[in-house]
């Protein structure tokens, strides 16, 4: 039996495991329950498991009779803020808790290969990565902190996609996902009556204009060929329709899809933030923060994953990636060994392209897309254990 066919004869269980989780999401930092469900079915196969790692993650070794690579690979359990409202017989029932990203389905995948890599002959260690708050792009990182990757060779993973009908797969070489940093700023200016501003230093026209300026690094600072997106999602300044108040306060997300870009935009905008500020006589303070890097996949990790998805459900089911600012911490591993991370279409079979999307709070996921997942994690660790 193939593996295609094995995962098909797990897809019942782990639907089943798929739709427990689903039914009670858990946000960032708060996985314990779905960490002790993992943990649990995982000892009931027989695996070892250590939990705890990188706060509620897991890791689980499988180790073959030969040497060989360790291959990693990693799912993410965590869900969103979310309010479902899809009307499933197994939606939340936790208010204002969803899983809107379809990591419930990752877990399950990630289960489902380590059950299949259980009866096959392995040269060399697979480890399997269940993986904590993800959606605050802190998890990878705690997981690595706490010795995630030590002796890892390579890594893979997979995050569905509904917009994609489930059976087929997106790959792309180089950059998949977007960078992810945080920007806040910080306005000071000095309030006074808002009849009289000759008396004040009005932050809030110097807040507006920074708004406005920083647009120019996208159009006019990095070349049309790079993408990035500045976006400023929230402002706050004063509290009355005639008072100047003494400060405005800023916050933005920036997305690059190269990391040399992503390299050089926080002295740019620095430089606008603070010399504009000047120009208006007030003092800015501009806090920036690195969350993810630019998620760009190993060329060779890529065309191994291609070829073993080609040869388990032909060249005709795989597509090329779109390109996405979107972020995903899985860029974080990539940053220290190679691998490959692609996208399983999740979607119904027919106009997939207008499904709603993931984050959405009537997400949801063809789970046609889970045994398939899982068998395709299964072969691409298995082809590396040879
Ligand atoms: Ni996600």
């Amino acid at each position: 039996m193939n593996l295609i066919e094995s995962g098909q004869r797990m897809a019942g269980e782990l639907i089943q495991f798929r739709r427990e989780l689903h039914r009670y999401p858990e946000l960032s930092l708060h996985e314990s329950e779905t960490a002790a469900k993992v943990a649990a079915q995982l000892r009931a196969w027989g695996f070892h498991c250590k939990t705890g790692v990188g706060g509620h993650g897991i890791i689980a070794d499988l180790q073959g009779n030969q040497p060989g690579p360790v291959i990693a690979l990693r799912a993410d359990m965590d869900a969103l803020p979310i309010q479902e409202e899809t009307g499933l017989e197994f939606a939340s029932a936790s208010p204002g808790i969803m899983h809107a990203c379809g990591h419930d389905a990752h877990t399950a995948i990630l289960l489902g290969a380590a059950r299949l890599l259980q009866s096959q002959q392995l040269a060399g260690t697979v480890r399997f990565l269940f993986q904590a708050a993800e959606e605050i792009n802190a998890g990878a990182k705690a997981m690595i902190a706490d010795g995630a990757l030590e002796g890892v060779d390579e890594i893979y993973g997979l995050h569905n996609l509904p917009t994609l009908s489930a059976g087929k797969v997106a790959t792309r070489c180089g950059s998949l996902m977007g960078s992810v940093d945080r920007i806040e700023i910080t306005i000071e200016g000095r309030g006074g009556h808002g009849a009289i501003p000759e008396q004040s230093i009005d932050p809030v026209v110097c807040a507006s204009s920074i708004v406005m300026a920083l647009q120019t690094v996208v159009s006019r600072e990095i070349s049309p060929f790079d993408p990035v997106v500045i976006t400023i999602g929230s402002i706050h300044a004063g509290e009355a329709n005639n008072v100047i108040p003494h400060r405005a306060q800023l916050t933005g997300t920036v997305r690059t899809f190269n990391p040399k870009v992503q390299e050089r935009i926080p002295s740019q905008i620095e430089r606008i933030v603070n010399e504009l500020a000047a120009s208006y006589r007030c003092k800015a303070k501009l806090s920036y923060i690195h969350q993810v890097p630019v998620l760009v996949n190993h060329d060779e990790c890529v065309l191994h994953t291609e070829a073993v998805i080609d040869r388990m459900i032909g060249r005709q089911h795989r597509v090329e990636a779109a390109p996405t600012l979107a972020g995903e911490d899985f860029s974080v591993y990539l940053g220290q060994v190679p691998g490959c991370f692609f996208w399983l279409g999740s979607g119904p079979a027919e106009y997939a392209e207008e499904a709603f999307g993931l984050h959405h709070p009537q997400y949801m996921l063809n789970e046609d897309c889970i045994p398939l997942g899982a068998s395709l994690l299964a072969a691409i660790a298995i082809e590396r254990c040879k």
